[in-house]
């Protein structure tokens, strides 16, 4: 297993170039199921969970095809053809959901095209229990007939799924996306009321209209879906990786550097920028994306509760952490959308951090500098606020089980090197 090693307190300076975006690019791929004819994706990321949904989709019967790389060079970028002509089979099978949870995205689809659908249930994973019940239930307003069998969710729809008013009781961003898919499909109107709203729900209703989909209150909380009898062919970009973006934004307060984010747009990392202008950190929108410096002095301690979109994302909740760890004063970040999210808590502490965790809520007592030791990471954001926490650490990092960073991140090593970090993968 590939780990990473990180000598840290160089202050970071130079550019990044920004993919992507993972959680937007899955679901816009399980899309592809929707219609006969080809979707073209764009800007692609290449990272595992995309190649997973790749493995998952070909199971299916899709025909992938890439189609080389956007110009730019390298491996970002990418553009995927995706033919669901006659999938060959509607079973989403336990070795690749287990894998990745989002493979329960081909289920909406599946059941809104062909009435019929097989999919492992996903099961709890390091974040969390992460139950599915919403999904379900949302397919259920709409008319399917759901049994859970031997591990299995089957759903079927024999006469076609009917339009229905689905209301989440809580936020859920994949429930959002799976009933929006399968009502672009369905007989009839369909409201989703209490939706998420994440920028990735917005790029996956923005793709749908491409391929013919009608759908009202797109960045709202109540998407209005009018279904249609199919949909048809569509060229679609990926909205760029807010999430990564927001990571190296860290990266350059963590550092106490300079960093030019290109490709990707302050609107989307909002609240994040916000907590970081109040610890003390300058985030300015440049000509080709964002401009991240942390010039004077100590980060300042702020307290953050992690809320759905538009409010500060679970995602960042492990990176900004890692940042307070170092910041003058004490902060309480609370977790309120997971509840085993403070993995990386143990493992920052084993580098110095005063950290305490007491049910959903983590106080952060700052401390002066980290040091190096060598980590475990645990799951994708975890791991990354490790590597965070390493680039400002005096001494040397190793961080192992690196495959969960290649789940979301994109040559990591590789961009954080070009603005003078020291890292390095070790490969076994
Ligand atoms: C998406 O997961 C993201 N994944 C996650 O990103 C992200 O952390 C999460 O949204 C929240 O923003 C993708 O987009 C592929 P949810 P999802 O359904 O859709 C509970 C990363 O690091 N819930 O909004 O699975 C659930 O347990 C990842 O990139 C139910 O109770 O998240 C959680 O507590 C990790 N029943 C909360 O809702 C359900 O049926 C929010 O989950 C569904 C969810």
């Amino acid at each position: 297993m590939d780990r990473i090693r990180i000598r840290g307190g160089k202050p970071l300076k130079g550019s990044i170039q920004i993919g992507g975006a993972k959680n937007a690019a899955l679901p816009l791929m399980a899309a592809s199921l929707l219609t006969s004819e080809t979707l073209c994706l764009s800007n692609l990321p290449h990272l595992a969970d995309i190649t997973t949904m790749v493995h998952l989709l070909s199971e299916l019967g899709v025909e992938v095809s890439m189609n080389g790389d956007a110009p730019g060079g390298g491996h970002i970028g990418r553009v995927f053809g995706l033919n669901a002509h006659e999938p060959a089979d509607k079973t989403a099978p336990y070795d690749l959901v287990r894998r990745m949870r989002a493979s329960v995205l081909v289920l909406g689809p599946l059941l809104a095209r062909w009435g019929e659908a097989k999919v492992s249930l996903p099961g709890g994973c390091a974040i969390g229990t992460r139950p599915v019940d919403l999904h379900l239930k949302g397919f259920e307003a709409l008319g399917a007939e759901i049994e859970l069998e031997e591990g299995y969710i089957r759903a079927v729809a024999p006469n076609g799924l009917k339009g229905a008013h689905v209301l989440f009781p809580s936020v859920s961003v994949g429930a959002t996306e799976n009933i929006l898919m399968a009502a672009t499909l369905a007989e009839g109107t369909t409201t989703i009321a209490n939706a998420a709203r994440e920028p990735e729900i917005a790029d996956l209703a923005y793709c749908l209209q491409a391929m013919g989909a009608e759908i009202d209150g797109i960045g709202t909380d109540t998407l209005t879906v009018t279904g249609k009898p199919s949909l048809h062919a569509a060229n679609y970009q990926v909205i760029p990786d807010r999430i990564e973006t927001a990571t190296y934004a860290v990266a350059a307060a963590i550092t106490g550097g300079d960093i030019t984010l290109k490709g990707t747009r302050l609107e989307l990392i909002d609240a994040v920028a916000d907590v970081l202008v109040k610890a003390g950190v300058e985030v300015s929108e440049s000509e080709d994306g964002i401009r991240v410096t942390r010039t004077n002095g100590r980060i300042k301690g702020v307290d953050v509760m992690t809320e759905p979109y538009p409010g500060f994302p679970t995602d960042m909740q492990a990176q900004l952490m890692a940042l307070l760890a170092v910041s003058e004063g004490a902060s309480m970040i609370t977790e309120t959308i997971f509840e085993n999210r403070f993995m990386h808590v143990p493992e920052l502490c084993r580098m110095g951090a005063d950290i305490n965790v007491h049910g959903s809520s983590a106080i952060v007592r700052g401390v002066e500098k980290l040091s190096g030791a060598e980590l475990m990471a645990t799951d994708l954001r975890a791991s990354v606020s490790l590597v965070l926490a390493a680039l400002a650490a005096e001494g040397e990092t190793i961080v192992n089980r690196v495959y969960h960073l290649d789940r979301g991140y994109e040559r990591v090593e590789e961009k954080l090197a070009a603005c003078g970090a020291d890292i390095e993968r070790l490969e076994d």
